[in-house]
């Protein structure tokens, strides 16, 4: 009888807090499923400019704005969406569409428990909580690195994606880098920027549509860059436009867009005596950015 309670206990201690294909129940356990800071031991460049990037945020709008907040109010209260409930109690996941993109880790990997503890995170304004829900190296390197499911498989367990193979990678739990067929190009984003409308859901609604625009109006138009092209020169994870630096922000903006006026003044001799001020004005502005602007 000893014996056998000491193989349970042993068998208990040796089962991990998830195993792989559980899901999270917590705010906390997908968190540290997709846990990336022992990243920055040896990438610690690339962790500093992720770290500040959108992507480290997803769920916190810009200036700390909480965006998801009318999801979580009571339906029918001001402010609230077709996606509210009259309680906390009964959001689930499929409650936060936004998920798709803005945390595509809590579609696959989470319970609605999570929602529910999002959502009365969300209505005590606790920022800390809410932040610790990132897009992380591990979304992009593992989650999102494979589109064509069917013929290559899901992303394998313990194998990162990038954009070549290492046989030998020092992270203890992705003991492999692969190459991902599609990290230098455009489609890559194109999972989580958005075509147009998000008509799968029972409720449409539409968010970012930029990959739609680039594709539609610059790629047809005879642009040639990828977004990576423009947006991650020389690696940067920064993925700028940041829209928490101002300073940053207009300096990019001031490079960006180009404004071109040509006036022309003239008085205009209605009849004998009566002359009438009158200006032409023709502007022009054009953008450097292979999309609309602005989005989202
Ligand atoms: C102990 C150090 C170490 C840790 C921890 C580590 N890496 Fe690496 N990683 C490296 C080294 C070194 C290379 C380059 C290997 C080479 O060039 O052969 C690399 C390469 C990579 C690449 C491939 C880059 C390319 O050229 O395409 C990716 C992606 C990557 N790491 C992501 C991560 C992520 C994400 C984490 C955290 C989950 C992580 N690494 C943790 C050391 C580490
Ligand atoms: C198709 C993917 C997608 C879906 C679905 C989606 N978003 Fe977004 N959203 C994005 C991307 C990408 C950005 C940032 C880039 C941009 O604005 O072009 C963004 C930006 C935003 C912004 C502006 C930036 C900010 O952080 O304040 C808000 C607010 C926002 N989303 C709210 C939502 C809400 C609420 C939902 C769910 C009802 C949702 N989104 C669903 C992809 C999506
Ligand atoms: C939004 C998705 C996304 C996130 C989040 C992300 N990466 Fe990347 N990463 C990419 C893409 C795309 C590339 C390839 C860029 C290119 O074409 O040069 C890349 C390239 C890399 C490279 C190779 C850099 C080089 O110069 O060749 C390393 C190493 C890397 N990432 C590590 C990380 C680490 C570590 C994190 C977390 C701190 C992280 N990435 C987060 C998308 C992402
Ligand atoms: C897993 C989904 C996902 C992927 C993949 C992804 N993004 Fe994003 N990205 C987002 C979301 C969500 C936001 C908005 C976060 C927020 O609300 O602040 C964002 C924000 C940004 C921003 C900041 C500007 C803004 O308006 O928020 C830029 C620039 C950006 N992404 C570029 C890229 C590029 C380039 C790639 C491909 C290399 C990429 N992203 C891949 C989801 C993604
Ligand atoms: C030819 C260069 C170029 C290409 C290609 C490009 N971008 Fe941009 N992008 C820019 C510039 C420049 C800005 C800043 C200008 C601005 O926001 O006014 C920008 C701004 C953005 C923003 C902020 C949008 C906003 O509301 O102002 C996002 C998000 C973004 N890009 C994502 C992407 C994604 C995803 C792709 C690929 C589908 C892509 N970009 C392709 C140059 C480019």
């Amino acid at each position: 009888m000893m014996l056998l309670r000491l193989v349970l206990v042993l068998t208990f201690l040796a089962v991990p807090l998830l195993s792989y294909g559980q899901k999270a129940k917590t705010i906390d356990e997908l968190a540290k499923m997709y846990d990336a800071s022992r990243c920055k031991t040896c990438h610690a460049e690339i962790y500093a400019q992720w770290e500040k990037s959108h992507h480290a945020r997803p769920l916190m709008g810009v200036k700390g704005g909480l965006m998801l907040t009318p999801l979580a109010l009571k339906k029918g209260e001001k402010g609230s969406t077709a996606f509210s409930e009259d309680s906390p109690g009964k959001m689930t996941i499929k409650n936060y569409p936004c998920f798709k993109c803005h945390l595509p880790q809590a579609v696959t990997s989470a319970e609605d428990s999570v929602a529910v503890e999002l959502t009365e995170a969300l209505l005590a304004k606790d920022a800390a909580k809410v932040g610790k829900l990132q897009i992380t190296c591990i979304v992009c390197h593992h989650d999102k690195a494979i589109i064509h499911k069917r013929e290559l498989g899901a992303p394998e367990k313990g194998v990162l994606y990038g954009k070549r193979d290492i046989p030998v990678h020092m992270d203890s739990t992705f003991k492999t880098v692969k190459k991902s067929a599609i990290f230098k190009d455009s489609v890559f984003c194109g999972q989580c920027h958005g075509l147009g409308p998000n008509l799968e859901f029972d409720q449409a609604f539409q968010c970012a549509n930029l990959y739609g625009s680039y594709l539609h109006n610059y790629v047809s138009g005879g642009g040639t860059q990828s977004c990576q092209d423009c947006h991650m020169k020389n690696g940067d994870h920064l993925l700028a436009p940041n829209w928490n630096d101002d300073k940053a922000s207009s300096e990019l903006l001031a490079k960006a867009i180009t404004l071109d006026v040509q006036t022309l003044g003239y008085e205009w001799l209605q009849k004998a005596g009566t002359l009438i001020p009158k200006v032409v004005v023709n502007t022009k502005i054009t953008t450097s950015a292979g999309h609309r602007i602005p989005d989202g």
